[in-house]
């Protein structure tokens, strides 16, 4: 199974999913990577509040590398976890067909199915980063027990 978190930079909310994904999956089974919609962060390491604040629980994303989301991770992952409702939306222009679509999800549904977002918290103080950690981490801990099974 291998599953992709998207969110517009990949540089603050889509490592953390990655990072807190891997931290609770124990089987080689499952891969977890992230990109993000947006080009603006090619290349660079995660943004040092979210290295932070994931440091702070233990996980050390640092030597992730921000990509781009294209259109070959429809063949390559089973399910794409957006993290908001814009992210979701970049998503799906992109599909090429409905089980393209059908692979995209807002991460937050897996929590509770109304539409939830992981707000953007680049422009945050550091709170925000451990406000997105926490919600990161509930749906993360549903997927993993599901993907453990
Ligand atoms: P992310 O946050 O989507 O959680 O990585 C952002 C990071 C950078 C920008 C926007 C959102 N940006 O516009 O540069």
């Amino acid at each position: 199974m291998n599953v992709l978190m998207v969110c517009l930079g990949n540089i603050c909310r889509s490592p953390l999913a990655e990072g807190i994904l891997k931290s609770k999956i124990s089987t080689s089974n499952v891969h977890v990577d992230s990109a993000g919609t947006g080009g603006y962060h090619i290349g660079n390491a995660p943004d040092p509040r979210s290295i932070k604040v994931a440091k702070e629980h233990g996980i050390d994303i640092s030597s992730q590398v921000c990509r781009k989301f294209v259109v070959s991770d429809f063949d390559a992952f089973d399910i794409i976890y957006a993290m908001d409702k814009s992210n979701y939306g970049n998503i799906i222009k992109l599909a090429r067909n409905k089980i393209d679509a059908d692979k995209v999800k807002l991460l937050l549904n897996e929590i509770s199915p109304i539409d939830n977002e992981v707000p953007d918290p680049y422009y945050d103080a550091e709170d925000g980063f451990e406000n997105v950690f926490q919600m990161i981490d509930q749906a993360c801990d549903i997927i993993a027990a599901r993907l453990e099974k």
